[in-house]
């Protein structure tokens, strides 16, 4: 049948059919993606968006009337998107379906930890779980898209955006990414229950300059091939459907325009075959970017360079395009292989056979408590105990009479489920406060108090104006009693539980900052609470590091729980009771203060390593915690690590061993991380990398043998004075442990 995902070529004839029959401004339409915003009553657009509530609508039904819309994104209801499909299917000339597209980051409706929290996992498994559930809820109200995930390779916290990826490294990068587009996309693209996927922002997005969001991107080839591409690399290889642009000037050229990352890179290195969509605006933008004179030539510019799709918010430049084939400026070839693949989108999904999705069974798809029960499995693995002294946690809920729970964000369920979530539904959702105390039930008397404020941006959210967004005190929150409030219960109480970090609307896009503090009077907070001496356990709630230098030194657990969805409270209290225990490692070496950023662990060995501890004279130059850090509840060794040859030749394979020994009293996964150092070559290589990985369960008293195989992939790299991909013989470092501070190594020659 076609239209199926596997008879490629039925589907390819029947794209060329509808192409032939198209006219120039009905190509250009199917290469336009309008924002169709339903906002709350009255609400106040951002006005840097250029969107008016009233008229949007107005442009997009009209555009649809014309037969100029290829898709849509922003709409969840099923009604909606019935009702919206049939205007293209049945009121427009050609009656090609809609492709409908959304941000499902983390989730739909059940949200699941935010993306760094994900990664922080280290779980493959649990990720594409995870991103599969998401997937069935979007997919089962008639989204067929989604935005993600997010791959950008990110070094910088300043950046708001480092909470959507998977951290520094590009290795965990991949692995996490590709995870990702299994879960979202499943087996075949097009597959039933699933979406297709879309890795952003293509490239280099994450290195913003200051970390100021959107700011231009400076980077040089060798960092582009060896840190930030693999993870894109890696979700092209797993199938990802589609590539979103990025916003920023690349090296003095617009990502949206730039040839040489979509035409060169993407397709012809890489062999992509999906479609590339702009980010939101990010064609018109050309212009403002100073690049293109006007829309014609910011459509045509981009289409040539390998943009397919435009994201337009309003007015699109792609509605000039029949204007800039008629001018000789884009040329009819370039205009259809971008419909083609749009088309071939479509057909694999099975539009233009059943354009229309089954509302009753959208109510049932996501009323489905398996959906929950995942996101809180995941929030239980992606949480890392940063600290853990004298083994306060687990907590013995029979030793407990009372326990005090503080801070604002312990009890807010719309900040619990993090940025990027818009059909969240707020009566599922456990906060900290709650998931503890249905966990304690009546056994021990848990009291709470807020302590301190809400804090306020500085300036707006864009996302405050889809209604609930933006943080609020209670009614009857009073600011002048609080903070005494709290420090009475924690003083009255056996243990305090601290919850900390950024309100959701301060992390994410546009949520860029020049500190890392803990926004507010957090800080002195905790350091009252502690001065009770009630033994006191914070947990952090966060998309990026924030500065836990006093935490770190005063406070004696620090769990980071992150943003940890739909069931976060539920897992947090089966981490801090022990019901599970947590082995989730960091994503990123977690800076002592903002001076220190970017800080990185695959940083090269360079001049006087031996003072590479005494960089700053001001403060320690290492990080607070290292890369790939996190307890757990039980304890792991390390020994008998052996490679099974002690040289190879340039393309050959060593295998590693290590044996793994929980000496602890209970069950409990260990993160088993590689790390690889070349010695000398062409290039100066990182003091070590990441190459591999595996979360591994270990029973009370048990050994597991660990193996990887450190094969030419993982020792070939980008030179930059070779301009290309070189692999050198040296002698090779190879440390296996717990974080990447690893000390239990060995080595193997590669011979050329
Ligand atoms: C973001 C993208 C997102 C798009 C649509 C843009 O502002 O940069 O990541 O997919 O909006 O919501």
């Amino acid at each position: 049948m076609p239209g199926t995902p596997n008879d490629e070529e039925a589907l390819r004839a029947r794209a060329e059919e509808l192409l032939a029959a198209m006219t120039p401004a009905e190509k250009a339409g199917q290469l336009t993606q309008y924002f169709f915003f339903s906002l709350p009553e009255g609400a106040e657009a951002d006005p840097a968006l250029g969107l008016d509530p009233a008229a949007q609508p107005r442009e997009v039904q009209a555009a649809l009337e014309r037969g100029e819309v290829g898709s849509l994104l922003f709409v969840t209801d099923p009604a909606r998107i019935n009702e919206l499909q049939r205007r293209a299917v049945e009121g427009s000339r050609q009656g090609v379906p809609l492709l409908f597209g959304f941000d499902v980051v983390h989730g739909l409706r059940t949200i699941l930890p935010v993306p760094i929290a994900m990664a922080a996992s280290w779980d493959p498994e649990v990720i594409a779980r995870g991103q599969s559930v998401a997937a069935r809820e979007a997919r089962a109200v008639g989204i067929h898209w989604t935005f993600a995930p997010m791959v950008d390779i990110a070094r910088d916290p300043r950046w708001g955006r480092m909470i959507e990826g998977a951290g520094e490294d590009p290795f965990l990068g991949a692995a996490v990414a590709a995870a990702q587009v299994r879960g979202f996309q499943g087996d075949v693209l097009g597959a039933a229950e699933h979406v297709i996927a879309g890795p952003k922002h293509f490239a280099g997005y994450g290195y913003a300059v200051g970390g100021r969001d959107y700011d231009e991107v400076n980077l040089a080839d060798a960092e582009l091939w060896n840190t930030v591409l693999p993870p894109f690399k890696a979700a092209i290889e797993a199938g990802a459907g589609t590539v979103m642009t990025a916003y920023m000037d690349l090296n003095g050229i617009p990502a949206t325009a730039n040839a040489w990352l979509f035409t060169e890179v993407l397709r012809s290195v890489w062999g992509f075959e999906g479609f590339v969509v702009s980010d939101a605006n990010a064609v018109r933008n050309l212009t403002t970017h100073g690049f293109a004179p006007d829309l014609t030539s910011a459509g045509a510019r981009a289409l040539a360079a390998g943009t397919d799709m435009e994201m337009a918010i309003t007015d699109p430049a792609f509605a000039h395009l029949p204007e800039a084939l008629d001018g000789g400026r884009v040329e009819t070839a370039a205009l259809d292989a971008a419909v083609r693949r749009v088309l071939r989108a479509k057909l694999r999904l099975g539009l233009l056979d059943d354009p229309y999705v089954d509302e009753a069974r959208a109510r049932e798809v996501l009323a489905d408590p398996q959906h929950r029960e995942i996101a809180r499995i995941a929030a239980e693995r992606a949480a890392v105990l940063l600290k853990n002294d004298d083994d306060l946690l687990p907590l013995d809920r029979g030793a407990l009479e009372s326990l005090a729970v503080i801070g604002p964000l312990a009890a807010s369920k719309r900040d619990t489920l993090g940025p990027w979530v818009f059909d969240f539904d707020l009566g599922e959702t456990v906060p900290v406060l709650d998931g503890i105390r249905r966990h304690v039930g009546d056994a021990v008397r848990v009291e709470y108090a807020q302590g301190v404020p809400v804090v306020q941006r500085t300036f707006p959210s864009m996302f405050d104006m889809f209604g609930g967004n933006r943080p609020e005190d209670p009614e009857g929150f009073d600011p002048g009693t609080a903070f005494d409030e709290a420090v009475r219960i924690a003083r009255e109480a056996d243990v305090a539980v601290v919850v900390l970090g950024e309100w959701q609307n301060m992390i994410g896009e546009a949520a860029s900052r020049s500190s890392l503090h803990l926004p507010g009077r957090q800080l002195e907070l905790l350091q009252a609470v502690v001065a009770t001496g009630t033994p006191t356990v914070a947990l952090v709630m966060n998309g990026r590091p924030l500065d836990l230098r006093w935490a770190a030194e005063h406070v004696p657990a620090i769990l980071d729980i992150w943003y940890p969805g739909t069931q976060g409270g539920a897992a947090v209290a089966n981490l801090l009771f022990g019901e599970v225990a947590p082995a989730g490692r960091l994503p990123f070496s977690w800076p002592r203060t903002v001076g220190q950023v970017p800080m990185f662990y695959s940083h090269t060995r360079s001049h006087e390593p031996e003072n590479q501890q005494r960089r700053y004279w001001d403060e320690a130059s290492t990080p607070l915690f290292p890369f790939g850090h996190g307890l757990g509840y039980g304890r792991f060794t390390y020994g008998g690590l052996t490679v099974d040859r002690s040289s190879v030749p340039l393309d050959g394979t060593v295998t590693v061993a290590v044996e793994v020994t929980n000496t602890g009293d209970r069950e409990g996964d260990e993160v088993v991380q590689l790390y690889l150092h070349q010695r000398s070559g062409t290039a100066s290589r990182p003091v070590r990398e990441l190459k591999g990985f595996r979360r591994v369960p270990i029973a009370a008293g048990a050994t597991e043998r660990v193996e990887f195989e450190v094969g030419p992939d993982a020792r070939r790299y980008w030179n930059a004075a070779a301009r290309d991909w070189v692999l050198d013989p040296s002698p090779f470092d190879v440390w296996v442990g717990g974080d990447s501070t690893a000390e239990l190594g060995t080595s193997f020659d590669v011979i050329a």
